[in-house]
């Protein structure tokens, strides 16, 4: 594509409006025939599952249990090619600048790129420069995993800091969660461990430091700004913490460099900020920060603890789901399904609400960093022309593994509000586990629920029901389960590093496939701005009136 074209596609897309359209109007008429139906009769149909289901790599996505029609899924289709959908995908991924208020391209996607392929920004071909750093990501990790390279006492480094906030942490945080059961992951982490001190709250930093000896310590700044304050605050602190515990073992700079290195697009601060130039892997500005677990930001670190091989499976794993998105049809796209059942739930049945359900103890920080991706992308209040939205953009999203959830706050979503959820489930788990005499295995116990609750919620119990089952009448409105409330299921074969990386680029994209069919961008996050502006405000005043309590006490 010639960057004149690829300029006035940017600006057609921006001037759309899809609440204007035909197939916006089509969708919207189409409510009052789902509101007569119950999922319990839709769900008699048969055909529903083959209707209603992709199958990708024996991965499973069956959303049956939605509160849709063929007639309303082909609207939902016909909607996605007005909006270009397609075309907008493609455009991702060659480079095109579609974070326009940034004027920046938005190619995570080339991160996991195969070293073959060509992408190019400003006419540059990124995929080399991703690669150069994959190679000192690589050669970094097994030197200091091998102990090639120590500490400045000469000590093995085996804990790793990974200092980082927002997009800097969660997907890091999540991904280590997924695979420290992971038999391989396991294995590989032998003797190592790997923290995360996020929060400028001196107790983060406390609870992460108390146990851990320096002269094994390497930490790792992790901010694609290197401004942002409390990276910045805690990087300071950490830097302390070294330069004091390990004073008089060697000098100060040798310290910083046996001990600290950084992950940031912002080579020049980091140099100023005393890290050792071969301690420095950059990324680039094309790399949105809630989208970057796939590049140094996650892999350093993640390489550090399970090894490069394993992180190299799971950007294999984020790599297929990219091609499946880019070539499967719209009716057969995993990510491109689940984004339009979002715009459907969000805009047109008007569910402001979305819960993210994994039946999965190691994604226990999962629906953490979905929050981030999707709450920061398409929470926004503009199209990309700048035109109020007529619509609430964005869901609410939030969640908990099953089955601590249903402990908690299942209550709500099967009697109280309709929350559509997102049920995510594995046929096999990491450690297995069955005890003698028990009926099931404890993960079959665990999958038990996993199947249950989706039918629950859709199906509930009648009146009928409950007369029937002879609930005493004063009781049975208590008892009552209206049913027809939505939900999806994504079912995988085990969670591996390869099938981890599937599921993060399935939520990073299923994000982008509700932005581009609301038509906004994105890819900015302008809306956090504000509040950290203030926070400058105040803390001038906290520092001043500190100061003037100081010298008032002096004299
Ligand atoms: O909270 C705003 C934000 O800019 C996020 O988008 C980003 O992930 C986070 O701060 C951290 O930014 P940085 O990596 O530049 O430190």
């Amino acid at each position: 594509m010639l960057f004149r074209s690829m300029d006035s596609f940017v600006s057609e897309i921006s001037s759309q409006h899809i609440w204007e359209t035909q197939e916006w109007e089509a969708l919207k008429a189409a409510v009052p025939s789902i509101e007569k139906l119950h999922l319990r009769q839709l769900l008699q149909d048969e055909n529903r599952f083959n209707e209603f289901s992709i199958e990708h790599d024996n991965i499973i996505l069956d959303y049956t249990r939605q509160r849709i029609t063929p007639e309303i899924k082909e609207l939902l289709v016909k909607l996605a090619k007005r909006a270009q959908l397609q075309e907008k995908i493609n455009a991702m991924m060659s480079g095109v600048k579609l974070n326009i208020t940034e004027n920046r391209a938005v190619l995570h996607t080339a991160l996991r790129a195969k070293e073959d392929e060509h992408i190019f920004v400003d006419g540059h071909d990124v995929v080399p420069d991703v690669y150069a750093v994959r190679r000192h990501i690589k050669e970094f990790s097994e030197a200091v995993r091998s102990g090639k390279l120590v500490g400045v006492t000469g000590k093995k480094l085996t804990t790793v800091i990974s200092i980082g906030i927002g997009g800097s942490y969660l997907g890091p945080e999540f991904v280590y969660e997924a695979l420290r059961n992971d038999p391989v992951g396991h294995d590989k982490a032998e003797g190592r461990q790997l923290l995360f001190v996020a929060n400028v709250d001196p107790l983060d930093m406390a609870r992460n430091i108390e146990h851990i000896d320096p002269e094994h310590t390497l930490v790792v700044i992790v901010s694609k700004t290197f401004t942002t304050a409390e990276t910045m605050l805690n990087a300071r602190s950490l830097r302390n913490w070294l330069l004091e515990r390990l004073a008089g073992k060697a000098s100060p700079e040798a310290i910083i460099a046996h001990h600290m290195c950084a992950v940031s697009t912002n080579i020049e601060a980091v140099t100023q900020f005393g890290i050792d130039k071969e301690n420095i892997f950059a990324f680039w500005d094309w790399v949105g920060g809630r989208y970057s677990v796939c590049s140094a930001v996650g892999l350093l670190p993640l390489s550090l603890q399970y090894s490069y091989e394993v992180m190299s499976d799971f950007l294999n794993g984020a790599h297929d789901i990219d091609v499946h998105f880019r070539t499967a049809p719209i009716d057969k796209n995993i990510p491109a399904m689940l984004g339009l059942l979002g715009v459907w739930n969000a805009t047109f049945l008007q569910y402001p609400c979305r819960a993210l359900l994994p039946y999965a103890q190691p994604l226990v920080r999962f629906a953490a960093h979905i929050q981030q991706v999707d709450m920061e992308s398409n929470g926004k209040r503009v199209a990309m022309d700048g035109t109020p939205l007529p619509f609430p953009s964005g869901e609410v999203d939030f969640g908990e593994p099953g089955t601590n959830g249903q402990h908690s706050f299942y209550q709500l979503i099967h009697q109280g509000r309709v929350v559509p959820c997102d049920f995510i489930g594995f046929c096999e788990s990491q450690a297995p586990l069955k005890g003698p005499g028990e009926a099931v295995s404890n993960h079959d116990e665990l999958m038990s629920n996993f199947f249950a609750q989706p039918d629950a919620l859709a199906c509930g119990k009648s009146m009928a029901d409950l007369e029937a089952e002879g609930v005493p009448e004063r009781l049975r409105p208590h008892k009552l389960f209206s049913g027809n409330r939505p939900s999806s299921s994504l079912l995988f074969p085990k969670l591996t590093a390869y099938t981890c990386g599937q599921l993060l680029a399935i939520y990073e994209h299923r994000t982008a496939v509700e932005g581009f069919v609301w038509g906004l961008c994105s890819f900015d996050q302008w809306g956090v701005e504000l509040g950290k502006v203030l926070a400058k405000n105040v803390r001038r005043q906290f520092h001043d009136s500190r100061e003037e309590g100081d010298r008032k006490s002096v004299v």
